[in-house]
């Protein structure tokens, strides 16, 4: 498939940094193997099962790798979304938005140039999820938004 990585068309593989606490885990599983499935690459920063743990710790390690630019996009998951996005916009250089819509993703990536997508893992369920994930993936920034994204640093 092509992507556009910084203004060029590229053809070789996503490459889709995830992460989740254990209230994202078992939604990070399955949009990891629809992800897989769909021929990206997708690297899993835990967490690795249900056991309780702190969603920054995720958000910290997936923003900075996207900020290494190893990875084109994150995917950040916990209970509801809204830890991993605080957490992750933290982090200057990230623009994380929580998506609950297709037409959110869409939005996200076309208005804000969001660099990762968080998702709910108790309120989504996995089908409607992986429309988000597609949304997202398949968006491209617009660029007469360029200016905000600019003031946004
Ligand atoms: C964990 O119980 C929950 O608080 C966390 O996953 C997340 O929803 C926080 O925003």
């Amino acid at each position: 498939m092509f992507f556009k990585d910084k203004g060029v068309y590229r053809q070789n593989r996503m490459v889709i940094a995830l992460g989740s606490d254990h209230a994202g885990f078992y939604l990070k599983e399955k949009i990891k193997a629809y992800l897989s499935n769909k021929g990206f690459e997708a690297k899993d920063f835990g967490t690795d099962s249900d056991k309780p743990c702190d969603y920054p710790d995720y958000a910290k390690q997936v923003a900075g790798a996207i900020l290494k630019e190893k990875y084109h996009f994150g995917i950040l998951i916990c209970g509801t979304g809204i830890g991993m996005s605080i957490a992750a916009n933290r982090i200057p250089g990230i623009r994380a938005a929580l998506c609950y819509t297709e037409e959110f993703a869409h939005l996200a990536r076309k208005h804000n140039w969001a660099n990762i997508l968080c998702l709910s893992g108790r309120f989504l369920k996995e089908k409607d999820a992986c429309k988000i994930v597609d949304a997202f993936l398949s968006s491209q920034p617009e660029d007469r938004h360029r200016m905000r994204i600019e003031k946004l640093g």
